[in-house]
């Protein structure tokens, strides 16, 4: 799998071209057929986990020495793209994994990560991410749920709402208030297992898309785990959080980068056949111009989404680089705005068709949305970016 010095800057290297050659065919024969039936019956995309999980693909950003891919933030960010171009319900499995996971690799103890990276990357159990919660959105450090010192325990009790792949995943990662007087000071991170007492889920949320990635609410009640369960030191929760997302934003905005040329792919190859006035909508200035405006963006996406993930592996090999969070939020925002924008125009291409289940892209414009939502809204992305200009 691609090595952190194989790339200069945001250029992919030879091996960074030939993974995604791998994962775009895999994806088209084995996830693409799949894509809309997981779409309409709003269930989760087993054939996708199962095709990922025999190509090691399912959580490719852990580190060799534990079993994992070891592939650099770009080999991630082109696994979630050419995933999220056929579905992005499935793209979701690669980038919650990273997630999830992150908070342990970027902040756990050496023990921490043998004990929940090695299943991870072995494939016995997905990881989801618990910050948000009924009344802590975009105010994230306003969270509720508690952990209490119990001797070598901790005790938590609480409610994480709008955790991607909940129930399906064997891991979560959640931050929890250790210090109420201290606001994000006083917020510590935990893995929590599905299968420690008092954990239970919701029921899944009905979505407008990504309907075949369930969301669901995470209940602990009384669940006691652990001291050494904890990522890092007490009170220092939120930060991991937040550095965690400085990284994976960039994953979100490879998942609307999929997106977005998916459903370029898709409207490129209907203007050649649809004919109108006695020749291929593909022939009239009007399509054409729409046509160039949808890759011009998505090729400026791609520019700074695989510039911010040439960051992310520097800044997580030691690089130290002050703007990661500029540059994260920077991709998201910008990739999911596009995402939007050419799913919307590749449903106008398609006229009436466009706006039925018969064809792909009413999906994807469902899909694009909730890019410009979850890891923090755009709004949230513009306050990030405003605080941490270049
Ligand atoms: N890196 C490291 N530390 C950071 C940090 C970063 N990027 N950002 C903040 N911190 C730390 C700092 O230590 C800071 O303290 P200092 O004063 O010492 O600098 C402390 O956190 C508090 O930071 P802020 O004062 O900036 O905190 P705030 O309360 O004003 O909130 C916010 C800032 C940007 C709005 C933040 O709450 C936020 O990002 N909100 C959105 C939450 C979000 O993205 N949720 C997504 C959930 S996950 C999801 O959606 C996943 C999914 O389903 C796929």
């Amino acid at each position: 799998m691609a090595g952190s010095a194989d790339f200069d800057l945001y250029r992919p290297s030879e091996e960074h071209d030939m993974l995604r050659d791998a994962v775009r065919s895999l994806a088209e024969a084995k996830i693409a057929p799949y894509a809309a039936a997981v779409d309409e019956d709003a269930r989760f995309p087993q054939e996708a986990l199962e095709a990922l999980l025999a190509n090691d693909l399912h959580a490719v950003h852990v580190p060799e020495e534990y079993g994992g891919a070891g592939a650099d933030a770009l080999a991630t960010v082109i696994v979630i793209e050419e995933v999220a171009r056929v579905c992005a319900s499935s793209s979701l499995i690669p980038a919650v994994n990273k997630l999830g996971s992150l908070p342990v690799i970027l902040s756990g103890s050496e023990a921490l990560k043998r004990k929940y990276m090695t299943p991870l990357a072995k494939g016995d159990g997905m990881f989801s991410y618990c910050l948000s919660e009924p009344d802590a959105g975009s105010d994230a450090a306003g969270m509720k749920t508690k952990a209490v010192r119990d001797g070598d325990h901790y005790v938590l009790n609480g409610v994480k709402r709008w955790i991607t792949n909940a129930g399906e995943s064997e891991y979560y990662t959640v931050m929890a208030v250790t210090d109420p007087a201290k606001r994000s000071k006083g917020i510590s991170a935990f893995v929590v297992e599905k299968s420690d007492e008092g954990v239970s889920f919701g029921a899944p949320e009905k979505k407008l898309g990504i309907k075949g990635s369930p969301t669901r609410e995470v209940y602990l009640d009384n669940v006691r785990i652990p001291a050494d369960r904890m990522i890092g030191e007490e009170g220092t929760g939120f930060a991991t959080a937040m550095q965690t997302l400085d990284h994976t934003r960039i994953t979100i905005a490879a998942q609307a980068l999929g997106i977005a040329q998916g459903a370029l792919d898709y409207a490129k190859g209907y203007v050649k056949e649809r004919k109108q006035f006695g020749k291929p909508i593909a022939d009239f200035q009007g399509i054409q111009f729409m046509l160039a405006d949808m890759a011009m963006k998505i090729e400026a996406a791609r520019q700074l989404t695989y510039a911010a993930a040439a960051k992310s592996e520097r800044v997580a090999a030691g690089g130290g680089e002050g703007d990661l969070t500029f540059q994260g939020a920077a991709a998201k925002c910008f990739a999911s705005d596009v995402a939007m924008e050419v799913t919307t125009d590749a449903v106008q291409l398609l006229g009436g068709y466009g706006y039925t289940r018969d064809y792909p892209v009413e999906r994807m414009m469902r899909d694009a949305k909730i890019t410009q939502i979850y890891e923090g809204t755009n709004q949230v992305q513009r306050i990030v970016m405003a605080r941490n200009l270049p």
